[in-house]
């Protein structure tokens, strides 16, 4: 990583962005000074039925522990992303939907037909019986279904808990019980790159081990054939038939939940990340104008899934708070070629391109021919999240796909966190690549060491964040001591990222990738002891052990050791059916790549697993295993080492 390796601001966006260097400085620097009188002004960005005169009230300090923003203020999500856009854009385009098949034609609305179609999904979920505070859990293919479910879930009040479509009925079973969701949206199928994924038919196993399930609301989406149970499933083109295209929206306090979206976490089970109203609604509608610099008229494509919070945050609420024009897409990047990206920007006229590394990385491994044969003209800007971007693909973005000419916004940041913490303003920051140079106003990182003595100057340490933020977590559903207990017992007084990172010495921020025992997988995060705990259910086995690897495309793949029960012989075929367990029993996403059979697993006289060792094992960095003498029996190591998966 090249820190010399400077891209100075193209000067038509230093004359034109919002903010130029000295902008950016000067908002800083009041955000942090002053930061009370910063977010009240800020605020004003959004529609309030009654506006706050509260900005930040807060401390991570155990004894007085609490975050809220705005307290006094009064809004509804949805008529924010909606309503008061009526007057001025009530016909432009507020949503363009792009079909999996290029052959099938996209779906467009309007922000008038968007504001009906959200109402009359209101409508639905009222006659169900849904109503504010109501956990409504959402297991949709991207559809613009999916997106009318869940603005129609913050115009009510409901608290939306999206699942994405790629998780197994046993994962899905297990986010629906933990919030107690009596009502589930879902479709009859999804479609990905040609494929089917059999959504209802995943939704009816899970109901079976979700007790507290009563109600599923099912789109036809595919017209596949599926089973509907009577007095659970309602066909959602029957009771919209005679519905109102009017709803109210429901007055939300600022501090109200807007929705719950289950993340993989060191330790235990997903944790049901909860965020607010206003101040999560106003952090993805500042960080989407701040770093992408959105004026109306640019089209905006945020190519994640609704499942993922880039989905919540860039498909929906920030771009629909500034009354842009989004693109959401059904398929894969690389469907039916690897040219479909480039041709879904031209047939759109994208402006703004926002997806991750992973993707790139595939894209550039099937060579520019791809990228060249379309025009992409329209793009002036591509943005990029999810993990750290190696310098190679962010060049190939930057020069090929990007022909020099946009600028490349590399987005830090968490499922935790609402929106981008860490990221460059186009017409502000100089950009490195591999870099998500510097700080979003009122945004405070700091390094620290593992003791918690804060670092200062160009170095390296684990990442926290010193004082709280608009867009930050308010809590784990239904566990609040585990949320004080994750993020800010590690350093007191401030938010552990799970990050570690590098500063230089211009006081750019380099993320490093994550310090604990999650693994980053295409963008997506894994638990290592989820992953674990399914392998161990399996009746052969008797114990797992999971690391990350690199992965040339994934960026970390999922290596899998695992001990079988005494008497149980290893074979290949067994080695396929754990894996393919695995995929059963959270999703294709959770699959090892290599699974080694380990007779023993390095361990302490204590018990405890030594993964550094494993790591190193399976990154095949065999030659410095570090210190084994500390371990029960080191004799396991040579075993390891000799059974390695290649
Ligand atoms: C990683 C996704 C480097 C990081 C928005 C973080 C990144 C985790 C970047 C959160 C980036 C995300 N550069 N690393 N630009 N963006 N990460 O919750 O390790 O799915 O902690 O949120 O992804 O993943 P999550």
């Amino acid at each position: 990583m090249s820190e010399q390796e400077i891209y100075p601001v193209p000067t038509a966006w230093a004359d034109h962005a919002r903010f130029d260097a000295a902008g950016y400085d000067t908002l800083y620097g009041r955000s942090l000074a002053d930061p009370g009188s910063f977010w009240l002004e800020q605020a004003r960005r959004l529609d309030w039925i009654k506006r706050p005169e509260i900005a930040g009230d807060w401390s991570f300090d155990e004894a007085d522990f609490h975050i809220s923003w705005f307290a006094d203020g009064k809004l509804n999500v949805a008529a924010n992303c909606l309503d008061r856009h009526l007057a001025t854009r009530g016909d432009q385009l507020a949503l363009i939907w792009e079909p999996d098949d290029p052959a099938e034609e996209p779906r467009r609305f309007t922000y008038r037909a968007l504001h009906a179609e959200v109402c009359r999904f209101a409508n639905v979920l009222k006659a169900q019986g849904a109503k504010k505070g109501d956990r409504v859990t959402i297991y949709m293919p991207m559809i613009p279904e999916a997106a009318f479910a869940i603005l129609a879930c913050a115009r009510i009040g409901a608290i939306h808990s999206v699942v994405f479509g790629g998780f197994s009925p046993e994962a899905l079973a297990g986010r629906i019980t933990d919030c107690d969701s009596t009502i589930l949206v879902t479709a009859d199928e999804g479609r990905r790159g040609g494929k089917r994924i059999p959504l209802k038919a995943n939704a009816d196993a899970a109901a079976a081990r979700a007790p507290a399930l009563q109600t599923m609301i099912v789109v036809r989406a595919t017209g596949g054939d599926v089973a509907m149970q009577d007095g659970r499933d309602v066909w959602y083109h029957d009771a919209v038939a005679d519905v109102p295209a009017t709803c109210p929206a429901e007055p939300m306090g600022a501090e109200d939940p807007l929705f719950i979206l289950y993340t993989s976490g060191s330790t235990g089970s997903p944790k049901g990340v909860l965020h607010s109203s206003g101040g999560y609604l106003l952090w993805v509608s500042l960080t989407h104008e701040w770093c992408f610099d959105y004026r109306p008229g640019d089209v905006w494509w945020c190519a994640a899934d609704l499942g993922w919070v880039t989905g919540h945050s860039y498909i929906l609420y920030g771009p629909l708070a500034n009354g842009a024009t989004t693109l959401m897409y059904e398929g894969l990047p690389t469907w039916p070629d690897a040219s479909r990206i480039w041709q879904v920007v031209d047939r759109h006229r994208v402006h703004t391109l926002y997806t991750a590394p992973t993707a790139l990385r595939a894209l550039m491994k099937d060579g520019d021919g791809f990228v060249h044969a379309t025009d992409r003209r329209s793009l002036k800007l591509l943005g990029t999240v999810g993990e750290p971007i190696n310098p190679e693909a962010w060049r190939w973005y930057h020069d090929v796909v990007g022909e020099g000419r946009c600028p490349i916004i590399d987005t830090w940041w968490q499922t935790e966190t609402g929106g981008a913490l860490i990221a460059p303003m186009p017409g502000a920051t100089a950009l490195k690549p591999g870099s998500a140079t510097t700080p979003m106003p009122g945004v405070d990182p700091q390094l620290v060491d593992p003791e918690g003595q804060v670092l200062t100057g160009a170095t390296s340490g684990n990442l926290v964040i010193a004082r709280s933020w608009p867009g930050q977590m308010r809590t784990l559903w239904g566990d609040h001591a585990r949320f004080f207990q994750t993020y800010f017992s590690t350093y007191p007084g401030k938010y552990f990222t799970g990050d570690g990172a590098r500063r230089d010495a211009d006081g750019y921020w380099w993320i490093t990738g994550r310090v604990d025992d999650v693994i980053n997988v295409s963008g997506h995060r894994m638990g290592t002891a989820e992953v674990e705990s399914a392998l161990v259910l399996h009746a052969r086995v008797a114990e797992a052990a999971v690391v990350g690897m690199p992965h040339e495309i994934k960026g970390q793949g999922i290596y899998a050791y695992v001990t079988l029960n005494s008497g149980e012989t290893a074979s290949d075929e067994l080695r396929a059916e754990l894996i393919n367990w695995v995929r059963t029993e959270i999703g294709p996403i959770a699959a090892p790549d290599k699974l080694q059979f380990a007779p023993g697993l390095p361990k302490t006289r204590s018990g405890k697993i030594m993964r550094r060792i494993l790591r190193k094992i399976a990154e095949g960095d065999v030659s410095s295993l570090g210190d084994t003498s500390t371990l029960a029996d080191p004799a396991v190591v040579d075993d390891l080492v000799a059974q390695r998966v290649a």
